[in-house]
């Protein structure tokens, strides 16, 4: 046999193994998120191997590079780049068909390879994404995986989004995340197609941004708190640089947030005479919303404005810059000379109307700078604008009509829906975080509604929104194990993922075309991909399917996982079930409901939230909210302060009562003085319980709130001792009066 045709052989023979491979063991379901316009399955898969090539338009070369450097991580084999090469077995160009979308993109996977067409950079960058999605998860470590089979499914997809502002903001200002982490936030983002990072540098907590013409803005209002205690951090202008340059590859574009007129008070620590009373404050170590704000009347401030404006233009080349603008109180510039002679000057109607005055000093300074002004929604809601702005709506969705109508733009982050740094549910153990509004579920996220509420409005698109208050180091996370170290990073992650997912969907998916039960399956294919990114996520609890009395009394429950692949594990003791506790294969039999838990375990590091039956307080409903219990452990022979917290349920100014509601002893609780911290501050203490049903022995007090503030932690601290005996257990709650 001559030596060419037994080297034809082999050839052959690894053709056919590969094909063979292909059919018999490939994974063949694509499980894509966002979910694409329009995909045609065909038969066979493409295969990766050490000699695939890559081949680029040139201008597209950053795109190339991108790819190589995610397969030869994975693969650990050093993939060949190569510009305008059409044999290569992944081709990437530039296609400008009109039937092709802004950042839209057409993909052919065949058994003899790839080629993805963009509209644009941004197009190509997606290609490659969903290309990413139809390989095995292990496609994204950045570790050499070894025993893989590369492949991807043969299919042919068009693609493009539903919207152009696909956002999310990330508030680095009430927590410093690091360079690095804000570039692997960017990464993730990418991974599901969104392309808006807001970053919240600025707020009364810290000054993210180094600003040469004011450094002190940086040398002080970037730091609180003193020696061991010294907590933040800023960026470099050249740290900045780096991070566009790698949202830039990744069709991220990073949209500053230069915060005023509210929110402002690091920047009034470092130079007081920014304020109207140009008084010396400090920067806070814990969440706070200063009441001052950057004066509107003096000169100064509007220079100070200026200047900061036009270093951040020169350094960040977004077509946008966010002014913040959101949650002034006005009492500032109401009791300011220079600010009432502005007023007087202008002929505005009320102190509030200088936010409008100054929107318009802004929004005109960057239309000459060939870029357009981005706030909160309360920039349009202060006094008229006239040059076309964006509003980023965070209360009523619907107020976008009163917005567009007079020709500016609108982008939706409802609280309600976008708000990630809520929890997604009431159940124990659940991180403790924002506690304003009720949890945001993955299902309620994923519902809610794009429109445009009015034919002639205009929402250019959706933005999630992951606010850091509660993560400032000290406060009142839990414990979750695989979460602890580099708690605030992990914790970000967790409340962003798999949110974030569904964001991605309602910003790229037409509503026709989604489905939350259809997500949730795909889903499930996502948590491997996001654990070779080393990205944490939140898993979904098990679902009870259902849940029958038996004739000998006990309960039977059935489950399921909405994670395909997952585990669930259980107990039936009442104990807090771990990846160690029984495996669920079948039904299973407890007594009391109460004791049964059980949970979803992804991977010994992923696991979800046990499911459990709350306790019925329905009796108890005329005394409001159930806030804590006592049990005998905690009850002393003499008077001693009990304290527990209450945020969450103390939700705004108004009347309040709290019961405390004995139910097992044969003892009683004594109480005395009850106060009522907003984190640290007393706000209000009282010594007479107001009202006491002495036949249940329940004892209420009743007390006001003038000074609430969304996002604080409260505390009730309570002396309290047992009479006769510590064997009293009990329940107490809190009402808010009607008005
Ligand atoms: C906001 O939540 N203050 C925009
Ligand atoms: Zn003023």
């Amino acid at each position: 046999m001559s030596k060419h045709s037994s080297l034809l052989r082999m050839a052959l023979a690894l053709i056919f193994v590969a094909s063979d491979y292909c059919s018999a063991f490939a994974s063949t379901e694509i499980n894509l998120i966002p979910k694409p316009i329009r995909m045609e399955q065909t038969s066979g898969c493409f295969q990766l191997t050490a000699k695939s090539t890559i081949s680029y338009d040139a201008t597209l070369r950053d795109q190339a590079e991108y790819l190589q450097q995610v397969l030869n991580q994975s693969t650990g084999w050093e993939l060949a780049l190569k510009e305008d090469a059409r044999k290569a077995t992944i081709h990437l160009s530039l296609n400008s068909e009109a039937r092709i979308q802004p950042e839209g993109y057409l993909l052919s996977v065949t058994p003899k390879g790839v080629t993805i067409e963009g509209k644009d950079k941004g197009g190509i960058f997606y290609g490659i994404q969903t290309l990413l999605q139809l390989f095995p998860p292990e496609i994204y470590s950045d570790k050499r995986q070894r025993n893989i089979a590369w492949t991807a499914p043969a299919v042919s997809i068009y693609d493009a989004p539903n919207r152009p502002w696909r956002g999310m903001m990330l508030d680095v200002a009430r927590y410093f995340y690091d360079k690095e982490f804000v570039k692997k936030y960017i990464d993730m983002m990418a991974m599901y197609k969104l392309n808006k990072l807001q970053l919240h540098l600025i707020d009364d907590s810290g000054w993210r941004l180094e600003i040469k013409k004011y450094p002190r803005l940086t040398e002080v209002g970037a730091w609180a708190g003193t020696d061991q205690h010294r907590l933040g951090g800023f960026y470099t202008q050249e740290e900045i640089k780096e991070m566009i340059a790698y949202g830039a590859v990744r069709n991220v574009e990073i949209i500053p947030e230069i915060e005023f007129p509210a929110h402002i008070l690091s920047a009034i620590v470092a130079y007081p005479w920014l304020s109207c009373t140009g008084l010396q404050h400090e920067v806070p170590t814990q969440h706070f919303i200063s009441k001052d704000l950057l004066c509107a009347g003096k000169e100064s401030s509007i220079q100070f404005l200026r200047d900061v404006l036009e270093e951040t233009v020169e350094l960040f080349p977004s077509s946008y810059i966010n002014i913040g603008g959101d949650e002034a109180n006005y009492t500032r510039w109401e009791s300011c000379p220079y600010c009432q002679a502005v007023i007087k000057r202008e002929g505005l109607k009320e102190a509030s109307e200088l936010q409008g005055y100054l929107t318009n000093i802004v929004a005109e300074m960057m239309k000459g700078k060939n870029r357009t002004v981005v706030g909160w929604e309360e920039i349009l809601m202060r006094g008229e604008v006239r040059t076309p702005v964006v509003g980023v709506f965070w209360h009523n969705v619907a107020d976008t009509i009163l917005a567009t109508r007079t020709g500016h733009k609108a982008i939706l982050t409802p609280a309600t829906h976008m708000y990630f740094d809520f929890p997604e549910s009431q159940t124990p153990g659940e991180v403790k975080a924002a506690t304003w509004m009720p949890p945001i579920s993955l299902e309620k996220c994923y519902g809610m509604e794009v429109n445009d509420y009015s034919p002639e409005s205009t929402v250019i698109g959706v933005q999630g929104c992951f606010w850091s208050d509660q993560f400032i180091h000290g406060t009142i996370l839990q414990e979750i194990d695989y979460l602890n170290e580099n708690r605030s990073e992990n914790y970000a992650e967790y409340f962003t993922f798999p949110r974030l997912l569904a964001l991605s969907e309602i910003a790229w998916t037409a509503r026709s075309a989604r489905n939350y039960p259809d997500f949730c399956q795909r889903l499930s294919s996502h948590f491997p991909r996001l654990d070779f990114k080393n990205c944490h996520y939140r898993v979904p609890e098990p679902r009870i399917e259902q849940m029958e009395s038996t004739p000998d009394g006990t309960l039977k429950f059935t489950l399921s996982t909405p994670v395909a692949g997952a585990q669930i594990h259980y107990t039936t003791d009442g104990s807090y079930p771990s990846v160690h506790s029984p495996l669920y294969t079948g039904p299973v039999e407890v007594i009391d409901k109460s004791d049964f838990h059980a949970i979803t375990v992804v991977n010994p590091r992923h696991y979800s939230l046990p499911i459990y039956f709350a306790p019925d307080y329905s009796a108890y409903k005329q005394y409001g909210i159930y806030t804590t219990e006592w049990k005998p452990l905690i009850i002393q022979p003499h008077m001693v302060p009990w304290k527990f917290e209450c945020t969450g349920k103390i939700s705004g100014n108004g009347n309040y009562t709290i019961s405390f509601i004995p139910t097992k002893g044969e003892s009683s609780l004594k109480l005395g003085k009850l106060k009522l911290y907003k984190r640290d501050e007393l706000l209000t203490e009282t010594t007479q319980p107001t009202v006491s049903d002495t036949q249940a022995a329940i004892t209420t007090y009743s007390f006001t709130v003038n000074d609430f503030e969304a996002g604080t932690p409260f505390y009730i601290e309570v002396e309290a001792c047992g009479k006769d005996g510590n064997d009293t257990s009990g329940l107490v709650f809190i009402l808010k009066k009607e008005q």
